[in-house]
């Protein structure tokens, strides 16, 4: 893509405001970042996680936003990206962010919810920054096992709360209370009305309560290489299963 400098800090502001700040063409999309140079700072923290050359591998970015990490996965080689947002602003933004890096990915307009239609596997699926975003956070995680997992997953959840995690025996007597106290119980905080301004913040896990909810869904917690961040394999068993959409047609 061949813009002025001008006509590029003009097509920047008429797609903002942005949540990803990217450096395009050397202008910066979102420089005030509330959480600094966002997501770079946290990518550079988890990136050596994540296989360096994905020749041949299919990656499903779910939450993509502006494109940062289905832009990454392109440029280490995979052979397709597909990148999922429910959001058009957003999606505006990945399009216009993969044209001046030049890089072809493919993003679509699709809910979580509803990844059952695109009906194939891929590779490696991002889930990264949208599960507390989600009033049904245990159903998306359910859904991305079921219909889209292939080799690896890559979750990224906030957590508020206890970073403790307990041992848990798989059951407890009904007259055990005093353990739901406990700071290293899996818990998930629920949100009614806002957090940090944002009415889309639902649930908020703990350290426990992520690394709980993982494996429940039926994924093994291959390496934790930053705070909020999770490689995961799919195991032989697949948790609770998708109880939406009722299973048939997309699942084997
Ligand atoms: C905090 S941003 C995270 C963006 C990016 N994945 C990252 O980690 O930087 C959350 C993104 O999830 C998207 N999102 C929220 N709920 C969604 C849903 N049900 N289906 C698809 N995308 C969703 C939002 O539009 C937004 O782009």
């Amino acid at each position: 893509m061949t813009l002025s400098n001008g006509a590029l800090r003009r097509r920047i502001e008429e797609l903002g405001p942005w949540f990803h700040n990217m450096n395009l063409g050397g202008i910066e999309t979102a420089p005030d970042h509330f959480l600094g140079n966002y997501p770079y700072e946290k990518w550079r923290k988890f990136a050596h996680a994540i296989p360096a050359d994905l020749r041949g591998k299919s990656v499903l970015d779910i939450g993509c936003n502006a494109g940062f990490y289905s832009i990454q996965m392109k440029q280490r080689g995979a052979d397709r990206v597909l990148g999922i947002d429910f959001d058009e602003v957003y999606l505006a933004q990945a399009r216009f962010a993969a044209e001046v890096a030049n890089v072809e990915i493919e993003f679509r307009r699709l809910s979580v919810y509803d990844i059952g239609r695109l009906g194939q596997r891929f590779h490696i699926v991002l889930f990264m920054g949208v599960f507390y975003h989600l009033r049904h956070p245990l159903l998306a995680l359910d859904l991305v096992r079921e219909h889209v997992m292939g080799d690896l997953l890559v979750f990224q959840s906030m957590h508020r709360g206890s970073d403790k995690v307990l041992e848990l025996d798989e059951d407890h007597p009904f007259s055990c209370r005093e353990l739901f106290n406990q700071p290293g119980f899996p818990k998930l905080h629920f949100i009614e009305h806002r957090y940090a301004q944002d009415p889309t913040n639902w649930w908020i896990p703990n350290r426990a309560g992520v690394e709980a909810m993982l494996r429940s869904a039926g994924f093994q917690i291959a390496a934790h290489p930053e705070e909020e961040v999770y490689i995961c394999r799919p195991t032989g068993s697949r948790g609770g299963r998708a109880v939406y959409p009722t299973r048939g047609r997309f699942s084997d």
